[in-house]
C-alpha cells in the first residue's frame, strides 16, 4: 500500500489540530504528533477509547470481569487489580519489551492501530506486563515503583485494538484480562534437608487450588498437555518449578473458567452434579512465554478459544528490573467478549457498543442473565465491485489489505454495519486486472434504516476507496 497518496483517516475528527502546521491527535487529554506513515487511527476508533465499558458494573463485560477477579481472589487474595490503564502504548510495551521480532505480522500498519512511530492502541494487556511485575515491590529490588504493591500476582481488564475484519464477533475495540503471578526463589537446599521454602510455598498454593477445583467443579473434564516437546522449559528452572509452576497456572485458568461456565449452567436449571463440561490444553507460542498453552472450552457443539498463556520468560523479569535467576511465575491472557456474548446470550457484539437503554436495562451488577432482543431490525445487503490500480498489480504485495477495506466501511457506516464478506475475485485472463468484490449488510441494533441512508453511506464508502486506494469502480 502507497501510505503517502492515503489521506489521514482522521479528516473529519474533531480530535485532529494543528501546531504551526503539523497534525496532532489529542487523545484521553495527551496530545501526540502525527506521522505520514504510521498514524492509520480512525475516528471511530478515537471516539471509543473513553467508554470502559469493563468499568461499568452492570455491563455484561463489567460483570464478567469482577466475577473473575472476586473468583481469583477468593482463595489467597495474591492479585493487584489494575482497571485504569489508558490505550495509547508505546511500540516497546506492546511489542518490544515482550520480545516480539522485528518482521512480526502483529506489527504491521494492516493489523494495528498507530498513532504515530512510536504509540499505538494497544492488542493485547500483556503491554502493561513489564509494568506491573515491576510493581511486585518484593520481588523488584532495583526499580522504585510508583506504585508498590506487597501482592505476588495482578490482574490487568482493559479494552484492546485491532484492525480486523466486520462481522457479529469482531469488532475493532474488544477486552482482555491479564493474570500474572510469581513466586521468589529460596536457596536450592534447605539445612533440615526440607524442600527449599519457594518449593513448599508452590505445593502449599497448588493444593489449595486443587481442592477448590474438587469442591466446586467435580463437573470439569480436563484434557491436559503435560508434555514438554516442542515446547520447552527453561533452563534456570529445574523440572520441578516448572511442573508446579505449570500446574498453577492450569489449575488457576481451570477454577475461573468453571466457575464462569458453572454460573451459566446454574442459570440456565442445569445441575452441576449432571452437567459435566470439557476443556483442553494445547501447545501454544508467545514470544515471552515458555513453555506456553492455549484453554478451549467445548460449548455448545464447539471448541472456543478463550486464553493464552504460560511459563514467563526471565528476561521479561530481568526488563522490569528483577534479579536474575531470582523469581519465576506465569501470565495468562483472557479474551472477555465471546465468553459474555456467550453468557449473556448476546447475539451481535455491536451490542456492547449500544447506547440504547432497552440494552443497558436488562442487566444488574453480579447476576448473568440471558438478552431480550427488543427487536431485530432488517438488514439490506449492497455490495461493491472494483478493480484493483494497474500500477499496483504488478507488485507482488497485496495493494490494499482487506483490513483497509474494513475500516472504510467502519468509518462510514459505524455500527450500522453487520458484516462485510468478499463474496467474488477474479483475474482477467487478458488484461491480467483484478477485481473484487464485497458485500456489505447494513443494519442498526436499534432502529430501522432507510434506504436513503444506506444508499448515501454506499455512496461514501464508493468514494473513499477510489480517493484512498484508487480503484476503478464496476
Ligand atoms: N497477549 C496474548 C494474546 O493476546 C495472550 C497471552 C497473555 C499469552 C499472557 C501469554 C501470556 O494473544
Amino acid at each position: 500500500m502507497n501510505c503517502s497518496r492515503v489521506l489521514s483517516p482522521l479528516r473529519r475528527s474533531v480530535l485532529r489540530r494543528f501546531l504551526h502546521g503539523k497534525p496532532q491527535i489529542k487523545i484521553n487529554g495527551k496530545v501526540y504528533d502525527e506521522h505520514p506513515e504510521y498514524t492509520n487511527v480512525s475516528s471511530t476508533v478515537l471516539n471509543l477509547s473513553d467508554r470502559s465499558l469493563h468499568l461499568k458494573p452492570a455491563h455484561p463485560v463489567g460483570i464478567l470481569r469482577k466475577q473473575i477477579e472476586d473468583k481469583l481472589n477468593s482463595t489467597s487474595n495474591s492479585f493487584q487489580l489494575y482497571n485504569n490503564f489508558r490505550p495509547v502504548v508505546t511500540v516497546e510495551e506492546n511489542f518490544d519489551s515482550l520480545g516480539f521480532p522485528q518482521d512480526h505480522p502483529g506489527r504491521s500498519k494492516s493489523d494495528t492501530y498507530y498513532v504515530n512511530d512510536k504509540h499505538l492502541f494497544r492488542t493485547h494487556t500483556s503491554a502493561h506486563e513489564v509494568e506491573c511485575f515491576g510493581n511486585i515491590q518484593e520481588f523488584c529490588p532495583k526499580v522504585t515503583s510508583k506504585t508498590p504493591t506487597e501482592k505476588p500476582g495482578f490482574l490487568i481488564t482493559a479494552d484492546v485494538y485491532r484492525r480486523d475484519e466486520i462481522d457479529r464477533t469482531h469488532y475493532p475495540v474488544f477486552h482482555q484480562m491479564e493474570g500474572a503471578r510469581v513466586w521468589r526463589r529460596s536457596a536450592e537446599k534447605c539445612a533440615d534437608g526440607q524442600e527449599p521454602l519457594h518449593i513448599q510455598k508452590m505445593r502449599h498454593d497448588l493444593a489449595k487450588l486443587e481442592k477448590q477445583l474438587r469442591e466446586e467443579s467435580g463437573n470439569l473434564v480436563v484434557q491436559d498437555d503435560v508434555s514438554l516437546e516442542g515446547n520447552p522449559k527453561q533452563s534456570y528452572m529445574s523440572d520441578l518449578e516448572v511442573d508446579l509452576c505449570s500446574q498453577h497456572l492450569k489449575r488457576s485458568i481451570e477454577l475461573l473458567v468453571a466457575q464462569v461456565f458453572n454460573k451459566k449452567l446454574e442459570s440456565m436449571g442445569c445441575k452441576k452434579s449432571e452437567a459435566e463440561f470439557q476443556v483442553r490444553w494445547i501447545k501454544a507460542y508467545f514470544p515471552w512465554t515458555t513453555p506456553s498453552w492455549e484453554i478451549e472450552v467445548f460449548w455448545q457443539g464447539e471448541w472456543l478459544e478463550l486464553c493464552g498463556c504460560g511459563v514467563v520468560r526471565e528476561q521479561l523479569l530481568l526488563n522490569a528490573g528483577y534479579d536474575k535467576d531470582s523469581t519465576i511465575g506465569w501470565a495468562f491472557g483472557l479474551g472477555l467478549d465471546r465468553i459474555a456474548m456467550l453468557l449473556f446470550e448476546i447475539p451481535d457484539i455491536r451490542l456492547f457498543w449500544t447506547q440504547d437503554e432497552r440494552f443497558h436495562s436488562q442487566f444488574r451488577e453480579g447476576q448473568i442473565t440471558k438478552f431480550k432482543p427488543y427487536s431485530k431490525y432488517p438488514g439490506t445487503t449492497r455490495d461493491v465491485a472494483f478493480w484493483l490500480p494497474q500500477t499496483q498489480e504488478a507488485s507482488t504485495l497485496s495493494p490494499i489489505h482487506e483490513n483497509d477495506i474494513m475500516e472504510i466501511v467502519r468509518e462510514e457506516a459505524g455500527d450500522m454495519v453487520e458484516s462485510v464478506k468478499l463474496i467474488d475475485q477474479f483475474t482477467h485472463p487478458k488484461t491480467n486486472k483484478k477485481s473484487f468484490c464485497y458485500r456489505i449488510n447494513y443494519q442498526s441494533m436499534d432502529r430501522n434504516l432507510t434506504n436513503n441512508e444506506i444508499n448515501e453511506i454506499q455512496e461514501n464508502v464508493r468514494r473513499e476507496l477510489v480517493q484512498k486506494y484508487n480503484v476503478s469502480l464496476r
